[in-house]
């Protein structure tokens, strides 16, 4: 099957998008790509001790979180960990029973499905719930609860925050219900899977810094875009941020001044955990640099997920356990993200166009809620 797609992306059969991003999607080094500059990049860090060391590993992602999640019967459960050597190439895959696969395996092009898929399951819940729910949601209601439509400040912010209230009650009834569509879409059970994978994720929030982020993970030199774009583009809204505040503000007399302003700051304290509860301006500054960042460029890195679904077999978030060692996609999987493309207007590839019609050609039909 690997084989048939790549000579059909020889053969022109595959639109590619224009930055050419489609060359070879199932290669070993399209997993650096996932892994340090997209989706993967929030989860990727250093290798610890606790990580059971392995020679040759530097970089790490542990998806095994999703390996203790209820599944429904026949599917193959996600958990795994992905290790990289220290040119950032993957080196090793673990698999859920502590399997371990190396490049060349009989297993390898299934355990990198296997990967791929986990990666993408994961970050679509951490995206909706942190970045949709959390670094959006709060602030954008915040400013229309304490500040009149003409403050400065209102002004000012609000246009970063386009459809934010309508796509996160959408995504209420949509995405997060039992029987919605992720439900359907993903392996897991509702009690127990779906619903605690939701939950644990918010519970689990906790504000911080993207540069103390990547210290943390021991990512902050590092040479793909986590560690160069990001955190140039970190910088740079935290400027953008300050030199907005100071211009409406002269000093910081006129800043504390401002009781709305503070009612405004003091409701994104209370309910984003881990922002701190003083208000004065370097902490105003630093608060909404970090919102902005992350429903920018952070946001589009790692919401733009539905490029990589919609790769052929890129990934399978619904992988059957009777499929193992087998390269296959999944018709539903592919419909639902062209479906969610579509409802949030993504300019990604559609069902509509050739990759699509392919999918639906060559991948296992299935059948929603089995
Ligand atoms: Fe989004």
């Amino acid at each position: 099957m690997c084989n048939e797609i790549r000579t059909k992306n020889l053969l022109g059969l595959i639109v590619e998008p224009y930055e050419g991003r489609w060359v070879e999607p199932l290669s070993d080094a399209s997993m650096t790509r996932i892994f340090f500059s997209s989706l993967g990049s929030f989860l990727v860090r250093k290798v610890t001790i606790e990580d059971r060391y392995h020679r040759g590993t530097e970089y790490v992602v542990d998806m095994m979180y999703l390996r203790d999640l209820e599944y429904r019967d026949g599917y193959e459960n996600l958990g795994c960990k992905v290790f990289f050597d220290s040119n950032s190439e993957i080196s090793m895959i673990e698999d859920h029973d502590g399997s371990l696969y190396h490049p060349r395996d009989n297993f390898w092009e299934w355990a990198k499905l296997k990967a791929r898929s986990a990666v993408f399951v994961y970050a679509s819940v951490e995206y909706l719930m942190w970045y949709h729910m959390i670094y959006a949601n709060i602030p954008g209601m915040s400013l229309r609860m304490f500040l009149p439509p003409d403050h400065p400040v209102r002004l000012a912010l609000t246009p970063h925050f386009f459809r934010t209230h309508s796509t996160c009650n959408q995504a209420e009834h949509l995405l997060v219900v039992e029987k919605g569509i992720i439900h359907r879409a993903l392996p897991f059970q509702y009690k127990g899977g779906l619903e605690k994978f939701y939950t644990d994720m918010m519970t689990s929030f906790q504000f911080s810094t993207y540069p103390v982020e990547l210290e943390q993970r021991g990512m902050m030199d590092n040479e793909h875009h986590i560690g160069t774009d990001g955190v140039f583009l970190h910088g740079i809204l935290s400027r953008y941020v300050s030199n907005l505040v100071d211009e409406i503000y002269p000093d910081k007399m006129s800043f504390m001044a401002d009781p709305r302003l503070k009612e405004h700051y003091e409701f994104m304290s209370k309910k984003i955990r881990g922002v701190t509860s003083e208000f004065n301006m370097s902490n105003f500054k630093m608060v909404w640099g970090e919102i902005l960042f992350r429903v920018t460029g952070a946001h589009t890195s790692v919401g733009n997920v539905a490029i990589y679904a919609l790769e052929p077999f890129s990934v399978n978030f619904r992988m059957k356990e009777q499929d193992k060692g087998k390269v296959v996609g999944s018709r539903e999987a592919i419909a639902v993200m062209s479906l969610i493309s579509g409802i949030s207007c993504l300019q990604n590839t559609r069902i509509s166009h050739k990759t699509g019609r392919m999918l639906f050609m060559t991948a296992k039909a299935e059948h929603m809620l089995d």
